[in-house]
């Protein structure tokens, strides 16, 4: 049988209940996870809870302007303490019995104190830090406050991504999808660079798929595929990016194991995958673009009744990205994410077959196997 790249793990990983428990305490408790960015958390009091595997976490503006990361746990009777995002006003107050924290973390009321806990030592139960990073405008947190360095864990990552000025650009999409696939599905299909020809030739049709490749930064995968050659970006529907090349085609990026970044000359997205169950996914995918988009792009919001089912939330101004007619088959939509979609659930559904097996895979598909090895050092047992 011919070399090439081979398929790494087991259909276990896939499908399995131990599996995805393994995961979720021995990889995504292990690593540095995406949260937000850092314009989601402008005014003191504003927080943002997270899961990193089993714990439940919090990012939050002190009220010097200062970021903090926590574990999400009351320290009375660990109950968790806050829920999504929001703001949590002067004082992070636990609604069970009321314990206390400011927004540092340290323990400031105890209802009762003098009565029930005479002597209680409240410098000895502040809120659990977290390690927290801010690179560019992208919040991450670690369950570990000692956890290597961010900057150590991007290994190099974070010189090598396009010349987008991300930090000046505004939001104009936030939309969650749900994928009845496994997480890792989603993020093979992100690298896999076989599909394009076939899945996409619409939707991905100015890329010049021949021209890719990709190449690692420590456990991460940097890539990029060139425009056809005479294909340019006078018509679209935002502006060309300050300080980006009209003609820079198509930048993407994972950093492990599961915030995918892509980029056009025109656009720059977060692609979050977050796992749910062995057979089920979140994708929150936020667009930014150049502040003039707003103007060109006006309010449209989308009407609920327009959007398909997989499409759980929606918010913002651009609808070029989602589709609005419900009743065709998602591969003859021409929508990039509808046709990943598809194919995400096509392969979960697959797996659920005793005949499935994987024949072989591409030169095209070479960074399958990377991404793979990368889980199996945090999984190697399951
Ligand atoms: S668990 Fe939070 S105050 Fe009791
Ligand atoms: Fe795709």
């Amino acid at each position: 049988m011919a070399q090439g790249p081979r398929q790494q793990l087991p259909i276990q990983a896939y499908t399995d209940p131990d599996w995805f428990a393994a995961e979720q305490a021995d990889l995504f408790g292990h690593v540095w996870n995406f949260v937000c960015f850092t314009s989601d958390l402008t005014d003191a009091g504003d927080y943002r809870c997270v899961m990193a595997g089993r714990y439940p976490l919090v990012v939050l503006r002190d009220r010097d302007g200062t970021l903090r990361a926590f574990h999400n746990l009351c320290r009375h009777r660990g109950s968790r303490l806050l829920d999504g995002s929001g703001n949590a006003g002067k004082a992070i107050r636990c609604f069970y019995h009321n314990w206390t924290y400011d927004l540092g973390g340290r323990l400031v009321a105890v209802p009762q104190e003098k009565e029930q806990f005479p002597g209680l030592d409240k410098t000895c139960l502040g809120l659990k830090p977290a390690a927290l990073a801010v690179w560019r405008n992208l919040v991450f947190v670690h369950p570990d406050p000692e956890a290597e360095p961010f900057e150590t864990w991007l290994s190099g990552f974070g010189a090598r991504v396009g010349p987008h000025p991300i930090e000046d650009l505004v939001e104009v999409s936030d939309v969650r999808y749900r994928c009845d696939a496994n997480w890792k599905i989603v993020i093979e299909n992100f690298i896999d660079g076989y599909h394009f020809f076939y899945l996409h030739p619409k939707s991905l049709g100015d890329g010049d798929f021949t021209k890719q490749h990709w190449w690692p930064a420590g456990r991460h995968w940097m890539f990029h595929r060139p425009l056809k050659p005479g294909v340019t970006h006078d018509n679209e529907m935002l502006p060309v990016i300050d300080g980006v090349d009209s003609a820079y085609g198509a930048g993407a990026y994972v950093l492990f194991p599961n915030l995918a970044l892509y980029e056009t000359a025109t656009s720059w997205s977060t692609f979050h995958v977050t796992p749910v169950a062995p057979d089920r996914s979140l994708i929150d995918i936020r667009l930014l673009a150049e502040p003039s988009a707003v103007e060109r792009l006006g309010n449209q919001t989308i009407p609920d009744e327009d959007l398909p089912d997989c499409v759980v939330s929606a918010k913002g101004l651009l609808s070029f990205h989602m589709p609005t007619d419900k009743q065709r088959h998602p591969l003859e939509t021409d929508n990039v994410m509808l046709e990943d979609i598809y194919a995400c659930e096509a392969v979960q559904a697959g797996m659920g077959s005793p005949a499935y097996e994987i024949g072989a895979l591409s030169d095209f598909e070479d960074a399958l196997p990377f991404f793979q090895r990368q889980v199996m050092d945090y999984v190697p047992s399951a």
